[in-house]
């Protein structure tokens, strides 16, 4: 089979102008892969253009056009694909990833799963600093996407993601050439949702959007959307969906249970994070969001997602008459064995499946629209 010197994929050229310049060859030649240009493209370019649909049924009562951003269409399964390419893209073209790179990275399961994604693809070794929160299936899916898996044990009171930074730490510490994407501060990660998942949206919608609802944790998805709308002189009004017991905004520490929202520790990235409104949902407000969701939409959506849902429904009249955007980060198939299995919903929130059915039922007036 005859081998040629790989051209850049297609998304790279289009970049000429940002002055993205992406040069595999370093880690072709250490590994195995090799780039074939087709108008199909790899699996990695099939991120971002996910659909948007609208919640007519949920907010059937709300006086608001809700449009929700469905991020689970990502390959990988959620909106942290769009940051993890570009983090390991962005590095790989600065010449600090290179073919003897090793990638570690600290994440409770989405990040972990877009990267082992992005760095297979690339042939780049991933290790994933967890602790004992993540969900086992997500840390299957890293590991059949090649990644190693790094658990950290945490004491009774000490913050989990806190635990998992030290660990990353010292593993850079230990090697240098490891690469740690730190999501928590890369500004890859925010302009990922500026040049993706906002602008996508804004587009669908025509820049109509009065309100646009995002679940935080790092904040990136949040900051570049609110950077992207400013740019383009919208009105939008960024509404910073965030966990109670997350520090984020002002919050007091708390226990956590719904992955992906809120934070333990305020980032560098947080830290310049000012939204025009704070919305703290519980976990059980996260739930009752996502059985909402799969009742009135069909739409099964993650733990944040259904935080975000509960947002928009307690912002009620402030909305009225407006376009609103919602960004749902990942799908609910990952959550079956706790927001939606009755048996974890009443051990860990103490609501049974009656109580909860009632909460659904209250959350708009009929569940039929025929
Ligand atoms: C499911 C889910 N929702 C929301 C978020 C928050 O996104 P960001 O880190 O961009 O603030 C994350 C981040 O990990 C997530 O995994």
């Amino acid at each position: 089979m005859q081998t040629q010197a790989a051209p850049p994929p297609e998304r790279c050229k289009n970049r000429a102008d940002q002055n993205f310049r992406c040069d595999q060859r370093s880690i072709l030649d250490h590994g195995q892969f090799e780039f074939s240009p087709d108008r199909f493209g790899g699996i990695t370019d099939h991120i971002g253009g996910t659909p948007v649909v609208e919640l007519k049924r949920l907010f059937r009562n709300n006086g608001a056009q809700v449009f929700a951003k469905l991020e689970a269409l990502n390959p990988g399964g959620s909106a942290k694909d769009r940051p993890a390419r570009a983090m390991i893209e962005d590095a790989i073209a600065s010449g600090e990833v290179t073919g003897e790179t090793t990638v570690v990275e600290s994440s409770s399961g989405n990040m972990g799963i877009g990267l082992a994604q992005i760095c297979r693809y690339y042939g780049l070794p991933f290790v994933c600093v967890v602790d004992a929160n993540a969900q086992i299936q997500n840390l299957r899916i890293m590991e059949a996407l090649g990644a190693t898996i790094d658990l950290v044990e945490t004491a009774e009171r000490e913050d989990p993601l806190s635990a998992r930074l030290d660990r990353v730490r010292a593993l850079v510490d230990s090697d240098p050439r490891i690469f740690w994407p730190n999501q928590y501060s890369n500004l890859s990660n925010p302009r990922s949702h500026l040049e993706g998942t906002v602008r996508e949206l804004d587009e669908a919608l025509q820049g109509e959007l009065d309100y646009l609802f995002v679940a935080t944790s790092s904040t990136g998805t949040a900051l570049g959307c609110q950077e992207y709308l400013r740019s383009k002189g919208r009105s939008t009004e960024v509404v910073a969906v965030d966990a109670e017991g997350s520090v984020l905004f002002g919050g007091s520490a708390g226990r956590r249970r719904i992955p992906g929202l809120g934070a333990g520790v305020i980032s560098p990235l947080a830290r310049k994070a000012r939204f025009d409104r704070v919305v703290r949902v519980s976990e059980l407000d996260c739930v009752v969001g996502c059985r909402s969701a799969a009742h009135y939409e069909a739409l099964l959506i993650g733990g944040s997602g259904g935080g975000v849902v509960e947002a928009i429904r307690s912002c009620g009249e402030m909305l009225d008459g407006s376009t609103v955007g919602a960004i749902f980060h990942d799908s609910g198939q990952r959550y079956l064995e706790t927001v939606f299995s009755d048996g974890w919903v009443e051990s860990n929130l103490g609501l049974s499946a009656s109580e909860m059915r009632s909460r659904v039922m209250a959350f708009a007036s009929r569940d039929t629209i025929l």
